[in-house]
């Protein structure tokens, strides 16, 4: 039986969270407020709470509607929420059609190969336009794919994976794209979670000045997928050089098609763009939660790509002649709210890059935006730390001009955000620190540019139409300024929330919405804050500081992954008896997980074996969730009841005091412990 979730965690990142002083303000520069789409600080008021929902009809009407909605929140099926009910609308219509008549022949994506002697490719959008009607041709009618039906994308950074995304959202099909990075099993999970019988990917990619087979993750997947009892009718293969064969692989006859090859038979086909309604569901994007399993969050069509398009011009400040690059993978839920749709929605040219920010050098993305002219800039933490340590000095050598830079995916260091703002923005650009999730659709927390100072850690208030709480264990308000930490939870829906957890609405209501529900079976949205699962404190001023995960999520290097699901791999190696997985601390990454591991009796610990189940957590998952260490004990510290105390596994881990034991049935392993740390 799953747990009851919520801050149930033994250790949790929140726990472990740095907990920095409050920062001086910085303001945006004046020229940066006098261009911003957002310089009103009477937004507040236009979004405050008695405005609700009706202030959302401002971020609607950002979009064309093929049919105007009727009702702008339907709240009857609480907390399933329906926003905008009665419109009819089509994203790829609103993200490339619409812009003909103005953008034709401006570039919609940039495409940056890694390999920096490959020429950049400029998209515009006339040329999406056509690429985009050709696949929804081929989707529909050589893979007969109809509205409702899920499709699995398996794709690298490349320009065919948005206009896979847009082809499907043309003709009403739910895309669920599976991050690039994740093994073959992991896309098998999500494939026949969703119940996609097609998959889309591509022959091979470049990352770090290799040439990934990314093909072979299609035949695991497919095989793994069957195995699960599940067939995959259809694999369609982009190639990355058009022509040629990027892949050691052998094509399955029958099942493989080279996606050119078919194309040919769709040249310049027209197909119309589907009204849907508002609520139908747009595509999935599967996240890691409490249980080893990872979930489909489910994004609506109407709500979702209003909320993007309304948090990409306010918030990211986008305008149709800015050139906008988001580091961020497609693969997560940032690269399709803030790469593809948000952008895209308002026109933006937005670039698209293969590989590693290091690669060949650090250097790599300031040449980039040198030469395409970038100007809105949008990375993690992460990847500021690695190149700020790769090249502290690289940002002053290229004639670049950022006028805005986002941070997001973890908590930024006071002292990390300086170097950002300093070196990389050349104190020219303003910074937001944006706080959200898979499951939100967009922004929760930020600055509003031009409106608000900048705080250096800090993610700043909430963005217009999002109301925070924080709830104490008790349910009760932690008021600002005290300094407490609690749970933040979000008081009223937004149009980006997510709809549902794909096939599983039970567990929706009780991850998101039960912990703190003020009434059951009510229909009134006041009853049902949406918990958030970080831990926060407020400041006196308003701004958030968010502490990290409360439950067994470890956020690495942005990605978010589940402890269990860490754990569920490392018992696929036979040897195995149990397996503790606890977040650590990491100078560039943010959080690392560490693997405690005890053998079956008679197991003798070995290197080899160490080695053997790091790497099935890698073919289980995917390289990021590889432990930093595999530890294995002689025993887990256990609590009489038999629970693994994960307690004192971190503080291991971290080299500090185990704390409280005594609850600890066989407090001698602690001492085992501590030999093996200094070892
Ligand atoms: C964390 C990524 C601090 C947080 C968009 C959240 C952050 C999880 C920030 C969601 C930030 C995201 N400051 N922590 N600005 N942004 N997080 O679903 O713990 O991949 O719950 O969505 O990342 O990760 P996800």
């Amino acid at each position: 039986m799953e747990h009851k979730q919520a801050a149930v965690s033994e250790v949790s990142e929140a726990e472990i969270a740095v907990h920095w002083q409050e920062e001086g303000y910085y303001p945006p520069p004046v020229s940066f407020i006098a261009q911003a789409n957002l310089a009103d600080p009477e937004v507040h008021k236009r979004f405050a709470l008695d405005k609700f929902p009706e202030c959302f009809k401002e971020y609607a009407d950002l979009l064309t509607w093929f049919k105007y909605w009727e009702e702008t929140l339907d709240t009857s099926n609480a907390p399933f929420w329906r926003w905008f009910v009665g419109g009819q609308i089509n994203v790829s219509y609103n993200c490339v059609d619409r812009h003909l008549e103005k953008h034709r022949n401006k570039t919609a994506i940039h495409f940056v190969p890694e390999l920096e002697q490959e020429p950049i490719q400029h998209l515009t959008y006339q040329e999406l336009y056509v690429r985009v009607n050709e696949v929804a041709a081929m989707l529909r009618n050589f893979c007969d794919l109809k509205v409702g039906d899920r499709v699995t994308l398996h794709l690298p950074m490349v320009a065919e994976l948005p206009i896979t995304m847009l082809a499907c959202t043309r003709i009403g099909v739910i895309h669920s794209q599976v991050f690039s990075g994740f093994s073959g099993k992991a896309c098998a999970d999500r494939i026949v979670d969703s119940g996609s019988t097609v998959l889309i990917t591509m022959d091979g990619y470049y990352r770090n000045g290799a040439m990934q087979d990314q093909k072979d993750k299609a035949d695991v997947a497919c095989a793994e997928a069957e195995a699960e009892g599940h067939k995959v009718e259809k694999v369609l293969i982009w190639q990355r050089y058009p022509g040629k064969n990027s892949s050691a692989r052998p094509m399955v006859k029958g099942r493989d098609f080279i996606v050119n090859d078919v194309l040919k038979n769709y040249r310049h086909t027209h197909i119309d763009p589907v009204p849907m309604p508002a609520e139908a569901p747009l595509f999935l994007m599967y996240t890691s939660g409490t249980t080893g399993k990872p979930k489909g969050c489910q994004h609506s069509t109407g709500g979702y790509l209003a909320y993007v398009a309304g948090t990409s011009k306010y918030i990211q400040d986008i305008h149709p002649e800015d050139v906008y690059w988001c580091m961020a993978d497609i693969g997560w839920i940032t690269g399709h709210s803030y790469i593809v749709y948000g952008p895209l929605a308002l026109a933006a040219s937005s670039v698209v890059y293969e590989g590693v920010p290091t690669y060949p050098d650090a250097g790599r993305p300031w040449r980039i935006a040198e030469e395409l002219g970038v100007n809105i800039f949008h990375t993690s933490p992460t990847a500021i730390r690695a190149l700020r340590r790769a090249g502290p000095e690289e940002p002053a050598k290229y004639n670049y001009h950022f006028k805005h830079m986002t941070t997001v995916g973890e908590p930024i260091e006071p002292e990390v955000w300086r170097w950002y703002y300093e070196i990389v923005g050349k104190r020219e650009a303003v910074i937001v620190d944006t706080w959200w999730q898979t499951e939100n659709g967009g922004f929760l927390c930020s600055t509003i540019p031009a409106v608000n100072p900048m705080k250096p850690g800090s993610a700043g208030p909430a963005v217009p139409g999002i109301h925070p709480v924080i709830y104490d264990e008790d349910g009760k308000e932690i008021p600002r300024g005290t300094g407490k930490a609690g749970n933040i939870c979000i008081r009223n829906p937004w149009p980006g929330i997510f709809q549902t957890i794909w096939g599983d609405p039970e567990r929706f209501v009780r991850q998101y919405y039960e912990r703190y529900n003020k009434k059951k079976g009510s229909t009134d949205w006041r009853d049902w804050p949406y918990l958030a699962g970080d831990g926060a404190v407020q400041a006196e001023d308003g701004y958030y500081r968010i502490l990290g995960r409360i439950d067994d999520v470890i956020n690495v290097a942005g990605h978010r992954l589940g402890t269990k699901e860490i754990e569920s791999a490392a018992l696929t190696v036979k040897e195995v008896a149990e397996a503790a997985v606890v977040p650590v601390a990491d100078e560039i990454k943010g959080r690392v997980p560490d693997l405690y591991v005890a053998l079956k009796p008679g197991i003798k610990a070995s290197r080899e074996l160490e080695t053997r189940i790091s790497e099935a957590v890698v073919s289980e998952i995917s390289p990021i969730a590889r432990p930093r260490r595999v530890w294995l004990v002689p025993d887990m510290p256990k609590t009489r009841s038999g629970k693994i105390m994960r307690r004192v596994l971190a503080s291991i881990s971290s080299g500090q005091d185990a704390g409280d034991i005594s609850t600890l049935a066989n407090p001698e392993v602690i001492e085992e412990l501590r030999k093996m740390a200094k070892r």
